[in-house]
């Protein structure tokens, strides 16, 4: 009897126990479901038209976005998604205002000291919101890879395990899509996507060797943010390739009533683009899928 007794008091300790336990792990596992996300996200070369189903619902979803003003209103050309009460702040005027630009070119140092306050502070935003429980998210035009300025300025050193990264459609994807050719016809022997800072350097300080080597191989090559010192890419190209080299910008690729193609070569572009009144949102295309 007393060895029934003495079963029944273990048995009793055994369901309390687990009792506990289990609240111990709901409780735990619940505090951390409600953990927040930050979401990088590619929002595609235009509007909603060409932007990931899967991007789109993490926007619907979303408690919070950092972005330029720009987004929204080009998302509200479009009637839909991004509900301007939601956007918290600009998170580039944080590392690229106009201020830390001058600095760039006075006091590196200082800019970059600058740089660094205000990742910081878009970062400890970023973390507060998360624990928090709220899903923020990030904005960045085309493919949040390619030149992409979040994961290159605004989140260096931000624990990988706080966000994920939803790819969008690039600029590039647009603008062979309005050149209606293959990036890689018969002969081309790579795709190579660069800039002119990554190419030659932030101050033109690298030499072009580079190009010149380039120069032995058809290559098709796609430059961004490249309009605005296209004299200066120009002269580089004219001492390597031939005047005939094809050459296309694609302007607003995948806006459906900007989108533009100017084709042209290495002999005419300069003067061929003066008909044009735009020095960034294009890109400039080089090699034979640009004829
Ligand atoms: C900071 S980069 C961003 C690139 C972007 N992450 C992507 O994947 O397309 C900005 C440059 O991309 C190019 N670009 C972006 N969107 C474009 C579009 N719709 N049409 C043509 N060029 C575009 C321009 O060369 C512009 O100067």
């Amino acid at each position: 009897m007393s060895k029934y007794l003495g079963r029944c008091k273990t048995g009793r300790y055994l369901t309390v126990l687990s009792f506990f336990l289990a609240l111990f792990f709901v409780s735990t596992t619940s505090a951390a479901a409600e953990k927040g996300r930050l979401y990088v996200v590619g929002m595609g070369p235009s509007g909603p038209d060409l932007t990931a189903p899967r991007a789109l619902s993490v926007i619907e979803s979303a408690d919070i976005f950092l972005c330029s003003p720009g987004m929204p209103k080009k998302f509200a050309l479009f009637k839909k998604y991004i509900d301007p009460a939601k956007v918290a702040f600009n998170p580039w005027k944080e590392v690229r205002s106009d201020a830390l630009r001058k600095l760039k070119e006075t006091d590196p140092k200082a800019w970059e000291a600058g740089i660094e306050k205000g990742r910081k502070k878009v970062q400890d935003f970023i973390r507060d919101k998360i624990n928090a429980g709220k899903t923020v998210v990030i904005m960045d035009g085309g493919d949040p890879c390619v030149y992409g300025p979040t994961l290159y300025y605004l989140l260096k050193g931000f624990d990988p395990d706080l966000f994920e990264v939803v790819p969008g459609m690039g600029a590039f994807n647009a603008a062979s899509a309005a050149l209606k050719q293959s990036l890689t016809p018969d002969g081309e022997r790579f795709i190579l996507l660069t800039a002119p800072r990554s190419l030659f350097g932030e101050n033109w300080e690298k030499d072009d060797d580079i190009l010149k080597d380039l120069s032995k191989y058809k290559t098709t090559m796609v430059w961004y943010m490249a309009l605005r010192s296209l004299d200066k890419v120009v002269q580089r190209f004219e001492k390597y390739y031939p005047k005939d080299l094809p050459i296309a910008i694609v302007y607003y690729a995948g806006y459906p009533d900007k989108e533009k193609v100017l084709r042209s070569n290495l002999g005419n572009i300069l003067e061929d683009v003066k008909k044009m009144d735009e020095w960034w949102l294009g890109l400039f295309i080089t090699g034979q899928c640009a004829k």
